[in-house]
């Protein structure tokens, strides 16, 4: 197992401790705050270099941030997700109408389907397709981006730019309460 896994599995646990029920309404909504900051940076960051890299045209270069996108993929955005989930839970059976709380409120309820369909659009499409661009580079020859891999890209950042939409969705239906 690389060292990125380890540290990825060894941070979704911290998250899942983080967010037992032991903590406070406080704890848990600073929590999800961080951790929402952490996963939509996680996302726009990894979307900014990727255009840079890709602007640049080399094969390696675009190699080198599909790999960092990974790694910033496992050990930030889906360790902020698994967070911003079970605190955002933590808080809706707290102050929101008990464990069945999300129910009783639609910015809860939408919020909730939303983000797990956000988070499902982000493992099956955004992580799966940076994972095809590093081991594409991997075999590929230095020179500039092959067809194949710009076609990976186009769907990396439609996919990449839905799940940010969700999130920016999300984020005013958790501000607005509506
Ligand atoms: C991208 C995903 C998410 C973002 C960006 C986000 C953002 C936020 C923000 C900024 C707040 C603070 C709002 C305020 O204090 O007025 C908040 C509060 C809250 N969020 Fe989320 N959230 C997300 C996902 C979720 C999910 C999935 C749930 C449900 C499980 C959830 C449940 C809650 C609850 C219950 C509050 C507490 C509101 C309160 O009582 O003040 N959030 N969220």
């Amino acid at each position: 197992m690389s060292r990125t896994i380890k540290v990825h599995l060894l941070l979704l646990a911290v998250a899942v401790l983080l967010s037992l029920p032991f903590y406070g309404f406080r704890w848990h909504l600073t929590l999800h705050i961080l951790a929402a900051i952490v996963f939509m940076g996680g996302l726009v960051s990894s979307m900014l270099w990727m255009a840079l890299a890709h602007r640049n045209g080399e094969a390696s270069i675009v190699t080198f941030a599909a790999n960092a996108t990974r790694k910033a993929g496992l050990i930030l955005v889906a360790p902020a997700a698994v967070l911003a989930l079970l605190n955002g839970l933590m808080m809706a059976a707290d102050r929101w109408g008990g464990w069945g709380g999300f129910h009783e409120q639609r910015w809860i309820e939408f919020g909730l389907a939303l983000f797990v369909l956000a988070i499902v659009l982000w493992g099956a499409f955004v992580h799966r397709y940076t994972v095809k661009l590093v081991r594409a580079g991997a075999t590929a020859e230095d020179g500039p981006i092959c067809p194949e891999a710009q076609s990976v890209l186009k769907r990396w950042y439609f996919w990449s730019g839905l799940v940010l939409v969700l999130s920016v969705v999300i984020l005013y239906l958790m501000v607005v309460k509506p």
